[in-house]
């Protein structure tokens, strides 16, 4: 069976195609970065423009790389939300007018559960239940996972998500955006210890905070402006080292008092190669199985769409066409 998945929520305009919910035959991303990088983050309606003009050729990229046609596919997928609401019709409208045109079931997807459920493309892929950490641009929360729509959201921000701290921290630094990357390579050039910024613990909640830090990294920009190119790789180190420690932390924290074997870790901050590396390290230390799913598949991408749409109309749960985008959407809705 094929399925189409279909990402607008955001920057990045992204098609797959999916064969029976394992084989990912293609998986197109189409970034923006370089349209919104002057800008420092971004435009809202620069994206839902550029969505306009990409979508039909990022589609039909997917189905030629597929080697398939849209008469051939059996169910389209798309993200509905949470995410910027005009970039988001882009994509449900598409989706829709192709699920009538062609009348194959349309599967509206919760951008947050395609993360969470991302790893399931892994080879190995976890078993139920395991303990998933979203780390994104919009996004930071500790979900336990017990089976396809079985959900608990043990924490998650009260500000700035994970990402969106890196991408601020990287405006501050000077950088460009996306800032998570830049501040990843940055980072290893840098002493972690340099700068001893706050750890956000929130102690007795899974709850993250990143906002605090973030002006902490502010105030000490300006303490060293005079000499901030020979200080730029420390503050990264330092500021990642910082985000790294929470977000280890907490996940070690649910895993001892939930009782779980397997933690997964998804969205963008997931590819930063400190965090891959120390949440290798919990795992060997707590004798427990860390799944880091491959990079492209950590980022905004289709493919995590088409397997939780075809997920869903295994279990017969379609959509109607009156779907609508929702700016606003928690986890298992
Ligand atoms: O999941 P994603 O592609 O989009 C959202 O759903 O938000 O995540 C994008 C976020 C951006 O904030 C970007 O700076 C961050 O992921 N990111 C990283 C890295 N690669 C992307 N953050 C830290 N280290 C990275 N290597
Ligand atoms: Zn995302």
């Amino acid at each position: 069976m094929l399925v189409l998945g279909i990402d607008t929520s955001c920057d990045d305009t992204s098609a797959s195609v999916l064969k029976d919910g394992r084989v990912i035959l293609s998986n197109i991303v189409s970034s923006q970065s370089e349209i919104h990088s002057k800008y420092g983050g971004i435009v809202p309606e620069l994206a839902s423009r550029r969505h306009i003009e990409m979508i039909w050729p990022v589609v039909s990229e997917a189905l030629e790389q597929a080697e398939t046609a849209l008469d051939e596919i059996e169910g389209i997928a798309v993200c509905y939300g949470p995410g910027l609401i005009g970039s988001l019709l882009v994509g449900c409208c598409f989706a829709k007018a192709i699920a009538y045109a062609k009348g194959i079931p349309l599967i509206g997807v919760n951008h947050l559960e395609g993360h969470l459920l991302s790893v399931l493309l892994n080879s190995p892929a976890p078993d139920f239940p395991f303990l998933s950490l979203i780390v994104s641009g919009g996004h930071t929360s500790l979900v336990r996972v017990d089976g396809v729509g079985r959900y608990k959201e043990l924490g998650r921000t009260r500000d700035d998500a994970a990402g969106e701290a890196y991408d601020k921290v990287a405006k501050l630094l000077g950088l460009d955006y996306p800032g998570g990357p830049v501040i990843d390579r940055l980072a290893k050039e840098g002493n972690p210890e340099a700068v001893n910024f706050p750890r956000p613990y929130l102690h007795g909640s899974y709850d993250f905070s990143f906002s605090g830090l973030k002006t902490a990294v502010r105030n000490h920009i300006q303490s060293v402006k005079d000499r901030l190119e020979e200080e730029r790789e420390n503050i990264a180190a330092s500021f990642q080292r910082a985000v790294i420690d929470v977000l280890v932390k907490k996940t070690e924290i649910a895993v001892k008092k939930e009782k779980i074997k397997r933690v997964a870790l998804s969205g963008g901050v997931a590819a930063n190669s400190e965090l891959r590396e120390r949440m290798k390290e919990m795992g060997e230390s707590l004798g427990i199985e860390v799944y880091l799913p491959p990079l492209q598949l950590c980022t905004d991408n289709a493919a995590m769409i088409a397997l939780t749409g075809y997920l869903h109309l295994m279990r017969k749960e379609t959509s109607d066409l009156d779907l609508t985008a929702k700016a606003v959407l928690p986890i298992g809705t």
